[in-house]
């Protein structure tokens, strides 16, 4: 028997519980987490990827280059993806994706995602990467989480209407672990929220692994070892290493630093191949978590000395023009360093990861490689064109904490 004075206590809670109740289910009703990514071209193809708090499997996807309002017989096209899951997941839950290929450069696209078991999205839109020299902008970070920080430069992020964004590792801080699938659902939902132009374009994510997406998983298996990064970004390539071409004057090489893959090894090889294949595009970038000059750890940290030893070389000879580093949760700009020295021929490396998390601090003197350093939240915002490079360093009230210039490559 319940005592009189329990009873409103217990009714009360049971209402709070089943309100609660619907309001999780409601808020899974329909896809969410609409998120894209780029499985090669970005001028030509796009990946669509959402879920379903279902263990359905149909894919779908209308697509037109005109509004159509959701009337999926009205969109010119309909491809279908496919599914995948993850092992161990406590709720039910599907991840959809489906790659659209045979795209035209420069070009507003209208989709709806889902299945008829599911429903669909409500209208999104993008636009692919222009071919040819014409001018990029993009967004590049690291070290996200879904904090109050993360979502106002979310938003500082969205006023400059990037193309696309590059997201260097530390992105939800679920840890490989498959009971904080929460963390990554509000790390969509903020993404989802903020992330948009203001032509209303989703900003398409090329996102890089960190330490945060993994786990201490005894197994050699990259879906097991990092199973939200696998499930989510895992059709960008199948390594945890790749790189991606915009237009004719960006190369990306997206590098592991240290997490799945080693520096050395399968990783290195195809590093040095990939930059030498790029050779001829006038401007080469790369990204990864740990940084080669950190601006907060120990410059001889494990991860940090590895890559100096394996990857430095590497883009000292096929003349990397900026490395895009994080996990430091610092802003930093170095000189340009070539073998490991100061030198005019140099790369730039910029960081250091403080897109969400909270900022650390910098040494009171900067390092022999700083030219700048601060504990201060930031997003890159970086502008390409044949004309040359500019970064800018936006903080939390959208101010230029940092920039820098590279001038367009002189022609032989
Ligand atoms: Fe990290």
């Amino acid at each position: 028997m319940i005592a009189n004075y329990r009873r409103p206590l217990l009714c009360a809670f049971l209402t709070l519980a089943i309100a609660a109740s619907v309001l999780a289910s409601c808020a899974q009703a329909g896809p969410f987490s609409v998120y894209l990514t780029y499985p090669g071209d970005p001028s030509t193809t796009i990946t669509v990827n959402f879920q379903t708090s279902k263990q359905d499997r149909e894919t779908e996807v209308y697509i037109d280059t005109v509004p159509r309002r959701g009337h999926k017989e009205a969109y010119a096209r309909r491809v279908e993806g496919a599914s995948t899951s993850i092992p161990g997941l406590p709720v039910p839950r599907t991840i959809h994706y489906a790659t659209l290929d045979g795209l035209t450069a420069d070009t507003t696209y209208f989709f709806i995602a889902g299945n008829d078991s599911a429903g669909f999205s409500r209208e999104q839109s993008f636009r692919t990467i222009p071919a040819g020299d014409g001018p990029l902008r993009f967004v590049a970070g690291g070290d996200m989480d879904a904090t109050r920080l993360t979502r106002k430069l979310l938003k500082v992020a969205a006023r400059q209407n990037p193309q696309f964004a590059i997201v260097g590792g530390d992105i939800a801080y679920a840890n490989g672990d498959v009971k904080n699938y929460r963390k990554w659902d509000r790390w969509f939902a903020n993404w989802d929220r903020y992330m948009r132009t203001s032509e209303g374009h989703r900003v398409p994510i090329v996102a890089a692994i960190g330490n945060h997406e993994t786990n201490k998983a005894e197994s050699e298996e990259y879906a097991e070892r990092a199973p939200f990064y696998h499930a989510y970004f895992g059709r960008q390539a199948d390594a945890t290493y790749f790189d991606r071409t915009f237009g004719s004057l960006l190369a990306l090489v997206v590098l592991d630093s240290g997490h799945i893959a080693t520096h050395d090894g399968e990783q290195k090889t195809w590093l040095a191949e990939a930059l030498a294949r790029h050779v001829d595009v006038p401007y080469r970038f790369a990204v990864y978590h740990v940084p080669l000059y950190p601006s907060h750890r120990d410059f001889d940290g494990e991860l940090s000395a590895s890559g100096r030893t394996h990857w430095g070389p590497l883009f000292d000879e096929h003349r990397l023009t900026t490395a895009f580093e994080n996990h430091d949760h610092t802003l930093k700009r170095t000189k340009l360093i070539k073998n490991n020295e100061v030198s005019p021929e140099g790369t730039l490396y910029l960081g250091d990861g403080s897109w969400g998390v909270k900022p650390r601090e910098v040494d009171k003197d900067r390092r022999w490689y700083e030219e700048f350093a601060a504990g201060k939240g930031h997003v890159w915002i970086v502008d390409v064109s044949a004309q040359g490079v500019t970064y800018r360093a936006l903080g939390v009230r959208g101010k230029v904490l940092d920039s820098a210039e590279t001038p367009a490559p002189s022609r032989p």
